[in-house]
């Protein structure tokens, strides 16, 4: 079975999709305004694709945000120019509050999104002093869906979960490319550690009870002591197809 009717058998045959059908209405939004989150898009072929939904998973970690004001959104990655703001118009139909959705990209051209009521900001996301003017606000969500290159993700992760507001959620996306099998860019040297080899060793700090199991944890994975005290923040870790959904204490 090939990948795409696998995911189509899973959406339409675990009890986990059947408990998800209920959240709908963001990834209606998505559809509408064709993110590759959703469950139907238009590919920059123009062909459209069925695939298994993400948005389904986040409304359930999102809707009690769905009112909260003031709600600030920040997310990592705009689109490409034939396709850019797609998510943030979804995250704009759905939530209450829009004035403090922001979006930070390379691609000067997500300037443009601030004509639709966006907050933007142009930046490498490898470039720690950019990361570190975004954690200069507070952010209820954020939603890494940008380059996906591991030192990336880790490095935003880093930088940002400890601007994440309390109860606040940190997601992040195509960790598919964890296993290399993509792209040679996401194919990095042998002693590099992907991204999902990193969050498993901060599920791994999340799950223990005792402080001296950290040990164990920072030497088998190479933690920081940093990364153990920001494993400490995590409240909880929800693994969902190729994302990871994280729950600020
Ligand atoms: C997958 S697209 C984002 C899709 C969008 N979030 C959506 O769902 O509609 C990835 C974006 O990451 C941006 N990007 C790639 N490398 C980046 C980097 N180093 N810093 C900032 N943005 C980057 C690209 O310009 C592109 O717009």
């Amino acid at each position: 079975m090939g990948p795409k009717k696998w995911m189509k058998k899973v959406q339409g045959e675990t009890r986990m999709a059947e408990f998800f059908k209920k959240f709908k209405e963001l990834d209606i939004f998505g559809v509408k305004h064709n993110t590759n989150k959703s469950s139907r898009w238009r590919k920059p072929d123009g062909a459209m694709e069925d695939k298994m939904t993400l948005l389904d998973r986040y409304e359930f970690f999102l809707r009690e945000k769905r009112t909260k004001v003031p709600f600030t959104l920040l997310e990592l990655g705009a689109g490409p120019d034939h396709n850019i703001g797609a998510s943030m118009r979804c995250w704009k139909e759905y939530f209450k509050d829009t004035s403090n959705l922001h979006v930070a990209d390379i691609n000067t051209n997500v300037a443009k999104l601030q004509a639709e009521g966006f907050k933007t900001h142009v930046g490498d996301l490898g470039d720690v002093g950019f990361l570190q003017q975004l954690a200069a606000m507070p952010w209820d969500f954020v939603l890494d869906d940008a380059s996906h290159l591991w030192h990336h993700q880790i490095i935003g992760f880093r930088r940002l979960f400890p601007a994440v507001k309390p109860g606040g959620i940190y997601i992040l996306e195509d960790l598919c490319t964890s296993f290399g099998h993509f792209r040679p860019v996401y194919n990095m040297s042998l002693d590099q550690k992907d991204t999902v080899f990193y969050l498993l060793a901060m599920t791994r700090v999340v799950a223990s009870t005792n402080l001296t199991d950290n040990e164990n944890i920072r030497s088998v994975y190479n933690l920081t002591d940093t990364d153990i005290a920001l494993g400490r923040t995590i409240d909880m870790m929800a693994w969902i197809g190729n994302a990871c959904i994280i729950v600020k204490k």
